[in-house]
């Protein structure tokens, strides 16, 4: 008779009789209903339930699964059965079938008697869930015995309330328990539930764990676990997300391994065993069984089975097995391009290496679903926008411009030697970062590009920090478009493209260009437009300005160099009172202030924005220069000047000259004709000199820089007053006179001195406006007034259509715009460098001086300078 058929043989008497009487009669001879156990040789496991009225349910269960045969032939077991109040009445259906699907978990191929047990053991049932893997069950003692000194006892925590029923026929033995058995979940799963029952989580060793087991193809069933809990694992998430990557699939095997271990270790557990590293660990317990202890540490929860194994929760986690690496960062911070890009280019010790102390600017791309790395669009960029060959060079300084060497200081701004060390263009010195800290923002910058994100949270690892920064951060670019973004140096950039100074020669040294920037071209008034009408000039103070061989803000030793005048320079720093904010250089003898880290990196050197235009020695621009500028068609002024022999206030340093406009000047009718003495006059309340001495009576007198109130003129006893009217020009007028008043329009110095000086006015001061008493000194004979009454006639009438045609082109010139502002004043031709004048550059001084020093420092400019002196 096969066992299908007895099951349904079986259902069907049961369905037809009632559940006592047909187990009786189906099961042997019934003889007993005591619970007695010695009731003879003969009775079986099924004999003992059929008997106890309370096993009723779980006998049916049994021969529902069909199992009663085979348990008939089987010796040496133990049955575990829950009497009849185990099911929950509510639910009795759910619980059977509960019972009929785990029914295996309910026998154990080995029979033990409640004497037996000694405080925790764990034994295997015949339940099966994976190949060859059974489950586990922990039988234990309760401490309190009740009665018989029999040891009362828990199976998988159930109360045995039946203990020790012997069916001796089959050296077996049954357990009644008053609940049934509960099922867990295989160890993968269990491991993400239980977190619940113990007031913690375990997401960080499941999810380590998860990666390699708990697949179709590799399981820990059958195993013991070591389960740390999350707050004893001190792995951050960079390490975390490395180890649960790929590329951390080595570091990962190596932790998860050392808590797993073949087979069931647990309950009453002693002795070494080897972890899946095939490492040994000792194992003890404590209280028979019930702690476990593993390397001499108490496990916090021992022995809690899962349906595939053994889980000892435990409050220790040691990753030092793994030693991370600034590689194994950045694999965690997911910018495996980057290291890829770093191996490909052979800058793996980079990253590998922890003894190198070093920082680390990182671009992390924000979108994670695009399939292009960020170099590969950097390599676009660098190739479409910045035409930059595509050499290997190239890109492998791109990224060593990432790392700077050492640590940098994110509460202060500074120059940094990046790793670019072997840079050709700036003869092997290393390329610099220029760190920019905003004190306001707490911001970083680096080469005023590229911004660091969160710079107080940088990442370290080994000797190693990582900053995230907001864009790619690239090698710096020609001169042009590194200052390309300072728009307040864009007349010098105007100037260096005319003369094709932008594109510098590699001179193996690198390049420092001090370049006149902010408001310093404008400031030159009437000497920028001299200038703008002489190339050479303009050329040789331009070449002047660039240097051989880098000279950063934080400069700080002497060197002799040469510019691009092929002239020497020497330039060493010095001490000055905002030694903070600025670094004064004494470039030959001569001050420039450097502000701190306002340098511009660019690829072959760098550039210092001065505030003012340095003007070498072999540049001689004089007043008569000046005046010639001013007055481009018309010598009348210089004539009077040499005709009443004052011409040589034209090349002193002593003097400043008032010149009035040309149309001023004709409008005023002064000629040869003029009488000498009003000529003189004229000419002399024309002129300022700088130092008046006047022998024992030597009184401190103003000046027009300052704007004073009263400034002496070559006439004797006779002042000016000045008037500030605007930032850019000032009234004069008489103070021994009329009142009236005379505007500044332009100002320009000659390079004699920066006091002396060309100031064009609107109007000529007539010497008609001094009061009486001054006029009396220079009365004239009435014969005089004729003469000069008719050659004014004939003045105006010869020279009448010629004043017009002045008048037209002055008003022109009296719209000169700042020049800043207006790039594109039709001045750019004149701009072009004519090769004939070459010569004219290497005319130099050898032992010359950068002359013109730069007025003032470049943060508190803009309340200077009522009068834009140079
Ligand atoms: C019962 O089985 C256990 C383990 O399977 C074994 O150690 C024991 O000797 C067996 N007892 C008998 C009587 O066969
Ligand atoms: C139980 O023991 C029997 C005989 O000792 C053996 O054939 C059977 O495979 C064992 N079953 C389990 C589940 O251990
Ligand atoms: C969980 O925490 C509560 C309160 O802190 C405590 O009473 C309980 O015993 C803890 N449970 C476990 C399993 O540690
Ligand atoms: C232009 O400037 C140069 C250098 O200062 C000077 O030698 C030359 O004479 C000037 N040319 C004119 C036309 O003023
Ligand atoms: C200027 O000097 C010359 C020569 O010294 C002299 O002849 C002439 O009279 C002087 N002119 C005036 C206006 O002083
Ligand atoms: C300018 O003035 C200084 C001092 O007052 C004097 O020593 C010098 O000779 C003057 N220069 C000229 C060219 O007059
Ligand atoms: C100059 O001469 C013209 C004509 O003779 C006269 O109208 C004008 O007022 C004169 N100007 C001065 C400032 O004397
Ligand atoms: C002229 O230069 C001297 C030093 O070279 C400086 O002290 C002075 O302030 C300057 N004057 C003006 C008006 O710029």
């Amino acid at each position: 008779m096969s066992p299908s058929c007895l099951v349904f043989l079986l259902n069907s008497l049961i369905v037809a009789a009632s559940v006592h009487a047909s187990v009786a009669s189906v099961a042997a001879p019934a003889s007993s209903s005591s619970l007695a156990v010695n009731d003879g040789d003969s009775l079986t496991v099924i004999d003992i339930l059929s008997k106890n009225v309370e096993f009723s349910v779980f006998l049916r269960v049994l021969q529902r699964s069909g199992l009663i045969p085979t348990l008939n032939i089987r010796k040496n077991f133990t049955l575990i059965a829950p009497v009849n109040s185990a099911f929950a009445y509510s639910n009795f259906e759910d619980d059977l079938s509960v019972i009929q699907d785990n029914i295996h978990q309910y026998i154990i191929n080995n029979s033990f008697l409640s004497s037996d047990i000694e405080g925790l053991q764990i034994f295997e049932t015949t339940k099966e869930p994976v190949n060859n893997v059974f489950t586990p069950i922990t039988v234990e003692v309760l401490q309190n015995d009740y009665d018989d000194n029999e040891n009362m006892f828990t199976i998988d925590g159930v109360e045995v309330v039946e203990p020790n029923l012997i069916a001796y026929s089959q050296d077996s033995v049954v357990h009644g328990i008053n609940q049934i058995l509960p099922v867990s979940a295989s160890t993968c799963e269990f491991v993400d539930t239980l977190s619940s029952n113990y007031n913690g989580s375990f997401d960080i060793f499941s999810k380590l764990m998860a990666v390699d087991y708990c697949s179709a193809d590799k399981s820990i069933s059958g195993t013991t676990l070591l389960l740390p809990l999350d707050e004893n694992i001190e792995i951050n998430d960079i390490e975390l997300n490395y180890l649960s990557s790929t590329h951390g699939s080595a570091d990962r095997s190596l932790l998860v391994n050392r808590n797993i271990f073949h087979g069931y270790v647990g309950g009453q557990v002693a002795g070494v065993y080897k972890d899946f590293n095939e490492d040994d660990v000792e194992f003890q317990n404590l209280h028979d069984g019930n702690i476990v202890i593993i390397d001499g540490k108490k496990a916090k929860y021992s022995n809690v089975l899962s349906d595939d194994g053994i889980i000892h929760i435990v409050g220790e986690f040691d990753p030092s097995p793994v030693e991370f690496t600034p590689r194994k960062y950045l694999y965690g911070l997911n910018s495996d391009d980057f290291v890829d890009e770093l191996d490909f280019r052979s800058l793996s010790y980079l990253i590998d290496d922890n003894s190198i102390s070093q920082t680390l600017f990182l671009f992390e791309e924000e979108d994670d679903d695009n399939e292009g790395s960020s170099f590969g669009k950097r390599d676009l960029i660098v190739l479409d926008k910045k035409s930059i060959k595509a050499q290997s060079s190239t890109h492998k300084d791109q990224l060593l411009y990432h790392f700077i060497d050492g640590k940098i200081d994110v509460s202060s701004s500074g120059l940094y030697d990046s790793k670019v060390c072997r840079n050709k263009r700036i003869g092997n010195n290393c390329q610099k970062i220029k760190i920019n800290h905003n004190a306001n923002t707490g911001s970083l910058s680096l080469n005023n590009e590229v911004k660091v994100l969160n710079p107080s949270e940088k990442i370290s690892i080994a000797n190693t920090d990582i900053y995230h920064i907001d864009k790619e951060f690239f090698l710096p670019s020609s001169l042009e478009s590194a200052v390309g973004s300072l728009s307040r140096c864009t007349t010098s950039m105007k100037y260096l493209n005319a003369f094709n100074l932008l594109d510098l020669a590699n001179n193996k040294k690198g390049y420092t260009v001090f370049l006149p920037c902010f408001s310093s071209w404008s400031r030159l008034d009437l000497t920028l437009d001299y200038l703008k009408k002489n190339s050479t000039a303009l050329l040789s103070i331009l070449q002047n300005g660039i240097v051989n061989g880098l000279v950063y803000s934080d400069f700080d030793e002497d060197i002799i160099t040469t510019n691009l005048n092929n002239e020497l320079v020497e330039i060493k720093p010095v001490k000055s009172d905002d030694h903070e904010n600025f670094n004064k250089l004494l470039v030959n003898g001569r001050e420039i202030n450097v502000e701190r880290n306002r340098d511009i990196i660019f690829d072959k050197g760098v550039v210092q924005p001065i505030n003012g235009v340095v003007i070498p020695p072999h540049v001689q621009i004089t007043l008569t220069d000046l005046i010639k500028t001013a007055s481009p068609d018309n010598n009348l002024f210089l004539e009077l000047m040499d005709f009443t022999n004052l011409s040589h206030v034209l090349n002193s340093p002593n003097y400043s000259v008032i010149l009035p406009s040309t149309m001023a000047l004709t409008a005023a009718n002064f000629t040869k004709f003029t009488p000498l003495s009003i000529l003189e006059t004229f000419l002399k309340l024309h002129i300022v000199p700088n130092h008046v001495s006047h022998g024992e009576n030597d009184i401190d007198h103003d000046n027009l820089f300052d704007c004073g109130s009263k400034i002496p003129t070559l006439l004797d006893s006779v002042h000016l007053a000045c008037r500030p009217f605007n930032d850019r020009s000032n009234y004069l007028q008489i103070v021994e006179g009329a009142d009236l008043e005379v505007r500044i329009l332009k100002t320009g110095c000659s390079t004699l001195s920066n006091q002396s000086c060309i100031f064009v006015i609107d109007k000529a001061i007539l010497p008609d406006w001094l009061s009486p008493g001054k006029k009396l000194k220079f009365h004239l004979p009435l014969a005089a007034y004729g003469v000069g009454f008719v050659s004014g006639i004939i003045f105006i009438f010869l020279l009448l259509p010629c004043c017009l045609l002045a008048i037209v082109k002055s008003s022109k010139s009296q719209n000169v715009a700042d020049d800043e502002q207006d790039p594109e004043s039709g001045e750019d031709q004149r701009l072009l460098p004519s090769t004939s004048n070459d010569q004219h550059n290497y005319d130099s001084i050898s032992n010359s001086t950068l002359r013109e020093s730069i007025p003032q420092p470049i943060a508190n400019h803009s309340g200077q300078n009522q009068i834009p002196i140079f």
